[in-house]
């Protein structure tokens, strides 16, 4: 058995920096090489990478003699509307750059995330299966159907241990997201902590699948660390937590802090989450690997509250 040695890109966002701690806690400090395009404060080892320029990545590979590598750089659902084009080169030159550099040297297993964002308005919105019609209609969410496609294609050809889920909106304390359509739920906390109001960019009744941050890279290293024949989908699997709209978080919110406010001024995100479905079924995850998340609205507000408020409190 080689030694793992862990590669993250990505790592100064929203998951990328709570999963490098993780993979740090659970593999060892110097097993995990951080890597984002631009500099971080608090990571070491870290190293600067752009992921569409694969000679710096093989590069890194070799000097740390990477095993594994999860691959989380993309432009999101939101921001990659700005700019298709450059989009779609960042989130497929930089996969295949991934995908090719892991043949090349040999990499043990590979981490892609996909998204949410593979569905669009004719998947079943309820309870969306795993293996059903995909028509998304952003650049992010056809870069990652097509992703998971050029995955599979990589295990099924060349033999390459990749594996794939497919995120929900992702609500955590340690981080900020960026760009995505999702992003309302967390600004909301901080929100509801600092002003005791919100101006919520989607209608109140948008439904959309949500996971807390915890039960996220939970379940990530989980697939990551399952033998691999029992990884039956290499396209992607869904991971499911919970749904809500704007509405019921802000009720939820409120059974913590009565006097919060929400109010509604739906802009070009909203177009996009109502193509998205409202919940989708993970049974798959859950029969292949175990897959089971902890939180549900009611835990995470708490959780999510809890911490917040403790970190307000340390910035003062
Ligand atoms: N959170 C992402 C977005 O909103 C979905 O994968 O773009």
């Amino acid at each position: 058995m080689r030694k793992d040695k862990i590669l993250v890109i990505g790592a100064n966002g929203q998951i990328g920096s709570v999963l490098t701690k993780a993979l740090r806690a659970a593999f060892g400090n110097d097993a995990v090489i951080a890597t984002d395009i631009r500099n971080a404060v608090d990571q070491a080892p870290f190293e600067l990478l752009n992921i569409l320029d694969a000679d710096r990545l093989a590069e890194i590979i070799d000097r740390y003699k990477i095993t594994q590598i999860y691959h989380l750089a993309a432009i999101l659902s939101a921001k990659g509307e700005a700019n298709p084009r450059g989009t779609w080169n960042i989130n497929m030159e930089g996969l295949f750059n991934v995908l090719e550099v892991a043949i090349a040297k040999k990499i043990d297993k590979v981490f892609f995330p996909s998204s949410i964002a593979v569905f669009g308005t004719k998947s079943p919105s309820i309870a969306t299966p795993q293996d059903t019609i995909l028509n998304p209609t952003t650049v992010y969410g056809i870069s990652k159907q097509a992703g998971e496609l050029w995955c599979n294609y990589y295990f099924e050809r060349y033999g390459l241990d990749v594996r794939s889920v497919r995120y929900p909106g992702i609500i955590g304390y340690e981080s900020a997201p960026g760009g995505g359509t999702t992003d309302y739920a967390v600004e909301i906390y901080h929100e509801a902590i600092k002003h005791k109001q919100y101006e919520c960019f989607l209608s109140a009744h948008t439904e959309l699948p949500m996971l807390y941050m915890p039960d996220a890279i939970r379940g990530t290293l989980q697939l990551m660390e399952a033998p691999a024949d029992q990884i039956r989908s290499r396209t992607s699997y869904n991971l499911a937590g919970m749904s809500f709209s704007p509405a019921e978080i802000a009720t939820e919110i409120q059974q913590f802090i009565p006097e919060f406010k929400i109010s509604y001024k739906p802009d070009f995100r909203q177009k996009i989450a109502d193509s998205w479905t409202k919940s989708i079924d993970d049974q798959e995850a859950r029969k292949d690997w175990g897959w089971k998340p902890d939180y549900d609205l009611h835990s995470m507000t708490e959780n999510m509250l809890e911490n917040l408020y403790k970190e307000y409190k340390e910035a003062v």
